[in-house]
């Protein structure tokens, strides 16, 4: 029997998701996969995750890195995710992009696809199937509630900017209500679940946030409605934050695993 092709990957960003992503490569998804190359503007985050993969794989810049491979997984940040796809529709390289935030004022690039096959997962968030399925006919309203404990929004930019002091909260508080442009400019690392609501669904101008914190939460929740010729939606995703970064949710890593299996699957299931 011929052996299949392996897909060579190369992982941008060695934190929190780049991370489980190299070791689901190795481990679980080894037999469609190639991991062959990772990078980290962090070299030490590039070197400590080597030492726990197999030593062939290289510690790479961004350009060289997507030379080498047939798949580019962006798992660094909203700064760097629009800049890496341009890279790969240039020189027609899959794109897998976890940093969605940064996609959001520069859908003409997401336009301009045609070598490339760009995948975007629904990390945090469930309900992007129906959202989808409901973009046929016509959709009224798109509202995202997201609720993280305080230490899951540090050092977010709207903070700074209207002077909100984490710890003085001490109950349940509406910290930002609009839209999801504003809550993607606002909240970098903590929206990408609205940006891909966004970009599913009405776009970031007509689709509707609110980020709530509280001293008591614990988890990482997002409650979505869809309102539209096809009727209601409404889901709720209680996320466990991952140990190693609270702003990122468990879910989100099993998002990108799951994601990288169906590029290799024959059989796509949903939506
Ligand atoms: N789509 C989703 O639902 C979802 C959920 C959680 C996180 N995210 C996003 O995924 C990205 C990774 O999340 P994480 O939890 O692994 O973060 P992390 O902070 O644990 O890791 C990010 C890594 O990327 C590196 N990095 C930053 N900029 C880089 C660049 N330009 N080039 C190379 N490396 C760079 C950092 O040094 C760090 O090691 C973030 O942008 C985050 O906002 C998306």
């Amino acid at each position: 029997m011929q052996k299949l092709k392996l897909i060579k990957v190369g992982i941008i960003g060695c934190g929190t998701i780049g991370s489980q992503i190299a070791k689901a490569c190795q481990d679980k998804l080894n037999d469609k996969f190639e991991l062959v190359a990772i990078c980290d503007i962090d070299e030490d985050k590039a070197r400590n995750l080597k030492n726990l993969l197999d030593k062939k794989v290289s510690i790479l810049r961004t350009e060289d890195l997507i030379k080498k491979v047939d798949l580019v997984v962006e798992a660094a940040s909203a700064k760097a995710s629009s800049e890496i796809i341009e890279r790969c529709i240039k020189m027609r390289r899959d794109v897998f992009i976890m940093s969605i935030g940064g996609l959001l004022g520069k859908e003409s690039l997401l336009r301009s696809v045609s070598k490339s096959r760009v995948y975007l997962p629904s990390g945090a968030l469930c309900g992007l199937d129906g959202l989808k399925s409901a973009s046929t006919g016509k959709i009224s309203s798109v509202t995202l509630t997201t609720r993280k404990p305080p230490k899951g929004l540090a050092g977010a930019p709207y903070l700074m900017e209207k002077g909100l002091e984490l710890s003085k909260i001490d109950k349940e508080t509406v910290i930002f209500d609009g839209t999801a442009e504003g809550a993607v400019k606002g909240f970098p690392q903590n929206v990408n679940v609205a940006a891909i609501l966004s970009l599913a669904g009405i776009g970031a101008e007509r689709t509707r946030v609110r980020i709530v914190t509280s001293p008591d939460y614990t988890k990482n929740v997002h409650e979505v409605e869809i309102s539209g010729d096809f009727g209601r939606i409404m889901t709720k995703t209680e996320n466990v934050p991952s140990t190693a970064n609270p702003k990122t949710s468990q879910m989100a890593i099993f998002s990108a695993i799951a994601t990288l299996k169906e590029i290799a699957d024959s059989v796509k299931i949903g939506t």
